[in-house]
């Protein structure tokens, strides 16, 4: 198994290329499954949840041209509407792929994403949405076993705020018979961006990025290009890293008006941010001061930058509050940072993290993907040398991330 070594204690400094956002880019390769033409997206990561992906598709019998970071795909015929446990239990986004089939081939059988390390996750409103509209499913073996011979438009008013939720039900709504109201959906500019590319395939959509989008369904879907847009989390995690390291760093292809949240965070923690369209700067010259972090759905704090925040607490001056209110169980990257000798408390989902001059380099564990991130951070920041096990948490959301670390001097490197 692969692992991570870190020698902390040097400011990131320089510039860093921005990819692609896997969770926009992975809802733009189900929407293939919409049309019998060629789906072009570039901007594609490189990264595992995305061969996951791809790898589902093509056993779909989607043909699939992939010459990163470019992707052709076409599903003229669809063979086999099965996503199996093997696939969906490694990237439960794989979820994404219930909406298209049904829309499309009037029948899926899809592994149920089951528990996952961060909390339960249930895909109640996906299947809730899909049954309004008036889809027949069933739970069997472990299997959602759907079918409709032709969905109808409806009126849809989700529970909770789900990002995939929502963009589960827009892709099926593009070819519902009549007219679909998405109410209480969620805003993420991933949503936005999967609507471009729907509209820019034929769909009649309107209102995404607010909280009711309302579709009309069109008999078919045509072939489109479309790019993917930058990866805000990607980016806030670099910029974090920069602020704890006391570093000076440019982000390039992203922009900052997608992670306002955060920017403001980072500069409540003393950062130095300036940006425009196409790049983002962050200098840091002081000791960052802690920041209190309530999750929430877009536009709010995401919780995909909880854990990194976290890291960026345990060295600053000051104690600060972390609520985390979207997943159940996302603070386990504590326990790790604690055997780095971090002071956290946790009391229920809040963590109450007292900082400290400086952490010590200690041999971790990564337990999810944005886990993994904060510890890389924590790493980068402590005294002597951090070890980071299980890092293919990080390979499903993190392009070369060590690669891209070590060009703005950071002492990382993987070890089998
Ligand atoms: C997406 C992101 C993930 C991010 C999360 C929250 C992708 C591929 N993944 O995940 O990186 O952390 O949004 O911003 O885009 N829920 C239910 N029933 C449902 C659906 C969700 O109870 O049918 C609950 C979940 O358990 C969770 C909350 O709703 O507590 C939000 O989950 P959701 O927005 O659906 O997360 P994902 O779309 O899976």
């Amino acid at each position: 198994m692969q692992k991570l070594i870190i020698q902390g204690g040097v400011p990131l400094n320089g510039e860093v290329i921005i990819s692609g956002a896997k969770n926009a880019a992975l809802p733009l390769l189900c929407a293939a499954l919409l049309t019998k033409e060629t789906l072009k997206i570039t901007n594609v990561p490189a990264l595992q949840d995305i061969n996951t992906m791809l790898a589902l598709l093509r056993q779909m019998g989607t043909r699939v041209d992939a010459t990163p970071p470019m992707v052709e795909l076409c599903a003229d015929s669809l063979i086999h509407l099965v996503a199996p446990y093997e696939m969906v239990k490694t990237m439960r986004a794989a979820i994404l792929v219930l909406g298209p089939l049904l829309a499309r081939a009037g029948e899926a059988n899809i592994s149920l994403p089951g528990g996952c390390a961060i909390g339960l996750r249930p895909v109640d409103q996906h299947i809730k949405g899909l049954q309004a509209m008036g889809a027949e499913i069933n739970i069997k073996h472990g299997y959602i076993q759907a079918v409709a011979k032709k969905l109808r438009g409806a009126r849809i008013v989700f529970d909770l705020v789900t990002v995939t939720g929502t963009e589960n039900l827009m892709m099926a709504a593009t070819l519902a018979e009549g007219v679909t109201i998405l109410e209480n959906a969620a805003r993420e500019p991933e949503i936005v961006d999967l609507a471009q590319c729907l509209i820019a395939m034929g769909a009649k959509i309107r209102g995404a990025g607010t909280d009711v989008i309302t579709i009309e369904g069109v008999s078919a879907l045509h072939g489109a290009e479309h790019a993917v847009m930058p990866d805000r989390i990607e980016t806030g995690t670099f910029l974090v890293a920069a602020t704890a390291t006391g570093g000076n760093i440019e982000l390039k292809a992203t922009h900052s008006h997608l992670l306002d949240a955060v920017l403001d965070k980072l500069t409540e923690a003393g950062a130095n941010i300036t940006s425009n369209q196409h790049w983002i700067r962050l200098s840091m010259q002081h000791k960052p001061k802690s920041v209190n972090v309530r999750t929430a759905p877009y536009p709010a704090f995401p919780t995909d930058m909880q854990a990194q925040f976290m890291s960026l607490n345990c060295i600053a001056d000051g104690t600060a509050i972390i609520t985390e209110t979207i997943f159940e169980n996302r603070l386990m990257h504590v326990q790790e940072l604690k055997r780095m000798n971090a002071n956290i408390e946790v009391e229920g989902n809040t963590a109450i993290i007292t900082g400290i001059p400086q952490l010590d380099g200690a041999h971790v564990m990564a337990t999810d993907l944005r886990a993994s991130a904060s510890l890389i951070i924590a790493g980068l920041v402590a005294h002597g040398e951090t070890v980071i096990d299980r890092i293919y948490h990080l390979d499903r959301g993190y392009e070369r991330i060590e690669r891209k670390l070590s060009a703005i001097g950071a002492q990382i490197r993987r070890v089998n």
